[in-house]
């Protein structure tokens, strides 16, 4: 695999080298701002949003602006994806105005059609599957975490995910495994993560050395670093009727000061938003362990690392 990103749409399409050079990368923009006011000078960025956002639409939007480029935002008021126009003339369109793409959209299959059809790079800004810019902030964070952590390299980090399988925990388990961070996986039976995804990451640990665990039982949590996790209902899962039924399901998974005090973690993640007295409780997410507000500062960091190496 060549380290040149053409572009950024799963986490299994970028090596160990690619993802540290861009890890390296958003902490050098983020310490050095200025020095890359100009990089996208001139050139234009659509967003397409399907979902709901308020990070990744501000944290794009403003990243953009923060690198001398345009960002138009595309909501809803063309329709959804595929049904006014194709997604294939969608991403040929696109492509005769935007240097970029970036898409948050309901399935996968709509990220690789962009990329297919389009002639220019493609961002996944959240899909069905993946969350690659929520996955790479996190690495960021974790990076900047390891002198507080006592670590002096990510591998040595151990990392846990605790809730429902989903974008946002694959998208972590792949880079984790690439990076060769050992990772849990803890899940209620009947959210686990897809087997396809777990054999991707399982495949990437073997070369990497991660240890990889997946569990359903609580009592396995551990000893962790640190302690992730994101709404027990996705984007796009929501059905009104069951919640009751998923809350009580999920409920001996929620991330609490027990549960720290279980794995002996010193930290607590959350892509947001959060569900409060849900997947976490609010006194630690308000809490001195929280790092929730640094991720999502490092969203755009990550995001412009990654719009710099497409669009150099
Ligand atoms: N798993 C969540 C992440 C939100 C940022 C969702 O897809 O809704």
């Amino acid at each position: 695999m060549s380290n040149q990103l053409n572009h950024f749409l799963a986490d299994d399409q970028l090596n160990k080298n690619q993802l540290l050079a861009l890890i390296e990368l958003a902490i050098k923009i983020k310490s050095n701002p200025t020095d890359y006011n100009q990089a996208l000078a001139g050139k234009s960025v659509a967003m397409i949003f399907e979902k709901p956002s308020l990070r990744t639409h501000v944290s794009f939007d403003m990243g953009i602006n923060k690198l001398g480029g345009h960002a138009l935002y595309l909501g809803q008021q063309n329709g959804k994806l595929g049904e006014r126009e194709r997604v294939s003339d969608y991403a040929k369109n696109l492509s005769c105005f935007a240097d970029a793409i970036v898409a948050r959209v309901f399935s996968h299959d709509s990220i690789q059609g962009l990329a297919k059809h389009g002639s220019v790079p493609v961002i996944n800004a959240l899909c069905d599957v993946y969350h690659p810019c929520q996955a790479l902030a996190d690495f960021v964070t974790l990076a900047e975490l390891l002198p507080s952590l006592n670590k002096s390299e990510l591998s040595s980090v151990k990392l846990a995910y605790v809730g429902d399988g989903n974008n946002v925990s694959n998208s972590l388990m792949i880079m984790a495994a690439t990076l060769g961070v050992d990772f849990t996986l803890l899940t209620p039976t009947g959210y686990e993560a897809q087997s396809d995804i777990v054999a991707v990451a399982q495949a990437l640990a073997d070369e990497s050395g991660a240890k990889l665990t997946i569990t359903t039982d609580v009592e396995a949590i551990g000893a962790q670093d640190v302690i992730y996790t994101d709404t027990w209902i996705s984007m796009g899962d929501e059905d009104a009727s069951n919640k009751a039924k998923i809350l009580a399901h999920f409920a001996p998974y929620q991330v609490n000061h027990q549960l720290m005090t279980k794995a002996n973690a010193s930290v607590v993640m959350h892509c947001q938003p959060a569900h409060l007295e849900e997947e976490i409780t609010t006194e630690l997410f308000d809490s001195e362990m929280a790092v929730v507000f640094q991720q999502a500062e490092n969203r755009m960091w990550a995001q412009n690392a990654v719009l710099v190496s497409l669009l150099k």
